[in-house]
């Protein structure tokens, strides 16, 4: 009887220990020295990424065979963020001079444009959709932020009429394109972060009569490289990080949390380990982080985090329909968590 238990015992262990040690990043083959800021994954096998040199990866198969493509006509140009729709379709995002849209429904064998703008001072920072409804969101222009709304799947966009009034040296970072997520909080289903001067939570309304909501977040501002960069939202919680990119191993003001969906903050007890661009729900407790000084993870729902990696990474993201976390950054690195 006594044998019989502690057999049970040492197996659930090792059992338990095989499953924490079975997560953990692996690097995937990365065929290219290119920035990649865009990352969007449809399942476990499926995802795509975007960057420089006017640059799309595409795997059908979790990562074994990574495709690269250079859409022609913008090979000089910053796709800053990327949504796949599925192994075929995917829309990418040039940010600035033109700022323009384009689509494939051919796997990126061609690409067609969707949406363009030349104003000024016009820079896109990041795009998010549920399933046919997307959002674009663009630094201010004459201090109102620039949106723009698709309801096609991103065959067509439109520029709205409501557009929040920021303050000057307040705008978005194009660091991962995950600072604006959709919400379940009534009247206000789209929340968006801000950062340099001010670093703000600013919740749209889903009616323009009643108004945005702003609020200031408890993070490092005041300069252009401080702010948030990336929340992550589930039901009513809400995980903001950014910090200063300047300062990358430095963890002041580099996150906070809301459980009342963001109208109080508070900061977590072991923040992540430094400057973060991205961040993501795993499920209701876990999340994932990570940014130029590493990655990290919190089992807590964001209290408490640990370093996992000390390398470099400018997004992740969760399969949509899936269990695996993919990463990418800069040097054409793609890697999976599982
Ligand atoms: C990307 O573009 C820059 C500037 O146009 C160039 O110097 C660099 O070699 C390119 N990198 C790759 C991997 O093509």
């Amino acid at each position: 009887m006594k044998l019989k238990r502690l057999l049970l015992l040492v197996l659930t262990c090792t059992s338990t220990a095989n499953a924490i040690a079975q997560q953990q990043i692996t690097i995937l083959d990365s065929g290219r020295k290119v920035s990649i800021r865009g990352l969007s994954v449809v399942n476990d096998q499926v995802f795509w990424a975007s960057g420089s040199n006017g640059s799309v990866a595409r795997s059908v198969n979790g990562g074994k065979n990574i495709q690269w493509i250079t859409v022609p006509g913008y090979e000089q140009r910053d796709f800053r963020d990327i949504e796949a729709i599925d192994s075929n379709t995917a829309i990418i995002m040039a940010i600035a001079e033109p700022a323009v849209i384009l689509k494939t429904k051919d796997a990126g064998k061609s690409w067609y444009k969707v949406f363009e703008d030349s104003t000024a001072g016009m820079f896109l920072d990041a795009m998010d959709f549920i399933l046919k409804y997307g959002i674009v969101i663009g630094d201010p222009v004459n201090n109102k932020m620039f949106i723009a709304e698709t309801h096609d799947y991103g065959e067509t966009w439109q520029k709205n009429d409501y557009l929040p009034a920021l303050f000057t040296g307040e705008a978005m970072f194009a660091s991962s394109g995950t600072n604006i997520k959709g919400s379940r909080k009534p009247n206000y289903n789209r929340l968006i972060v801000t950062g340099g001067m001010k670093a703000r939570l600013i919740s749209l309304p889903v009616n323009r009569h009643l108004g945005d909501i702003q609020i200031v977040l408890p993070l490092v501002q005041g300069k252009e490289s401080t702010g948030a960069n990336s929340l992550a939202v589930y039901r009513k919680n809400i995980f903001v990080v950014g910090g200063d990119f300047a300062s990358d191993k430095d963890t002041t003001g580099n996150s906070a949390y809301s459980t009342d969906f963001g109208k109080t903050w508070r900061q977590p007890v072991t923040p992540p380990h430094g400057y973060r661009s991205c961040v993501e729900y795993i499920d209701s407790k876990k999340l994932i982080t990570c940014g130029t000084s590493g990655v990290d993870i919190s089992d807590d729902g964001g209290k408490n985090w640990h370093l996992i990696s000390t390398q470099s990474f400018h997004v992740c993201q969760l399969a949509k329909s899936g269990s695996k976390v993919f990463l990418a950054g800069s040097n054409g690195k793609i890697a999976v968590y599982e």
